[in-house]
């Protein structure tokens, strides 16, 4: 695309004049011009068209002059920049039209080499300062990104610990229960010993039930144990971001934490591959892999399957989550990573899974790809390159 440049001149041989000077960058795409009579008609032209990233304006114009021009053209905040034109010992309209915010001046009469080096240095400024803009709005989005992973990340949490307070719940059951087992057995011993000839039977019956107990108590503590350390394994506060690591050991994790909801009601097929250790951030991958999960869990209503298979493929390694659920509508799945407002329940939220995941995987130089047919289930396979 050529850049294009707005002449404002009231002498009507100016056209013709800068037409025959540049006419090879012309007709090479590289410059185009477009010319006004004077600040109202330029004004009309910018107005109408925001391509223009250059206006070259004379100062003595009727109807409106140059720097009304270049004034106006600060207050409307276009942002084409402006270089005045003018008598080289019109030093008093120069430095008007620079403080009203013209970017440079040339003076007349028109040295065309000046003017065309003029025109090439606004236009390189225009593109750093474009630049410039660029990267903020790069960087604020990629703040955004991070921010939305991290509220996704403490969603998920706060998912998990309804899950978690259950699976915790039932071995502290058996704890508690189980002491109250030891308690009467205790008094069952000490009184059969208070008989001048203790019941040996008895009493040997009394120690089989508390040796029973003792491995329930055992079971349960291994149970607790374990979630403990899924939950540790999943959030790995306590460990540096990238490392190797073993991606079913993560998947086993979520599993356990998401045990109570999942043993109800959905049956968790797994088909493991052989997979090496993938150099990732285990924490991340985790929160990626808890988010499909949850997805897939919340499509489902009522009884069905999530098949989840690992695999790998020449130089990527991949996970394959395959639900029964409801499927995502197509209009959905044509922009499913954008972030959106979802109602689930009575509280409508901000559906950052998707989005959140997909910036994660990214991250990872890795792929999502999601497939699913409405009513029939939703297949995501997430692919991780190995170094
Ligand atoms: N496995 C799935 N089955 C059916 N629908 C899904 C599945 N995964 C995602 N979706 C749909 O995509 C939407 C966006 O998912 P996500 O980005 O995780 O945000 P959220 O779960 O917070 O809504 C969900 O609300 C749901 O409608
Ligand atoms: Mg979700």
């Amino acid at each position: 695309m050529p850049a294009r440049i707005l002449v404002v001149d009231d002498e009507p041989d100016v056209e013709f004049l800068i037409r025959k000077k540049f006419r090879k960058k012309i007709r090479n795409n590289e410059l185009d011009f477009e010319f006004a009579q004077n600040g109202v008609e330029a004004l009309e032209k910018l107005g109408g068209n925001d391509n223009v990233e250059l206006v070259l304006t004379d100062i003595n114009m009727p109807q409106m002059d140059g720097l009304t021009l270049i004034k106006k053209i600060q207050e409307f905040h276009y942002t084409v920049k402006s270089v005045v034109v003018s008598a080289y010992d019109d030093m008093d309209n120069i430095r008007k039209a620079m403080n009203f915010g013209a970017f440079d001046f040339i003076t007349k009469p028109i040295d065309f080499q000046d003017f065309e080096n003029t025109i090439y240095k606004t236009l390189l400024e225009k593109k750093r300062e474009e630049n410039i803009e660029l990267e903020e709005t790069l960087r604020e989005l990629r703040e955004t990104q991070q921010q939305l992973v991290l509220q996704e990340k403490m969603a998920s949490l706060g998912n998990l610990v309804a899950g978690v307070a259950h699976e915790i719940n039932n071995p502290i059951g058996v704890v508690n229960s189980s002491a109250d087992v030891i308690n009467r057995c205790m008094n069952k011993v000490e009184t059969a010993f208070q008989d001048e000839a203790p019941d040996t039977a008895k009493i040997i019956k009394t120690m089989n039930l508390l040796k029973n107990n003792n491995h329930l108590i055992q079971t349960a503590g291994d149970r607790i144990a374990t979630i403990v350390k899924s939950l540790k394994n999943f959030a790995r506060l306590d460990e540096e971001e990238f490392q190797e690591a073993d991606v079913h050991e993560g998947l086993e994790s979520i599993l356990t934490l998401l045990g109570q909801e999942i043993q109800e009601r959905i049956k968790i097929v797994k088909n493991y591959g052989e997979l090496p250790k993938v150099y990732c951030s285990p924490s991340q991958i985790n929160q990626v892999f808890m988010s499909i999960l949850m997805n897939a869990i919340q499509a489902i209503d009522g009884t069905g399957k999530i098949d989840i298979s690992t695999f790998q493929e020449n130089n990527d390694v991949s996970i394959r989550f395959t639900d029964s659920g409801k499927g995502i509508e197509p209009e959905l799945l044509a922009n499913i990573y954008d972030f959106r407002f979802s109602r689930k329940s009575q509280r409508v939220s901000m559906g950052v899974g998707l989005p959140a995941s997909y910036s994660i995987i990214q991250k990872h130089n890795g792929k999502i790809h999601i497939d699913s047919e409405s009513g029939k289930g939703t297949m995501v396979t997430i692919s991780l390159p190995l170094k």
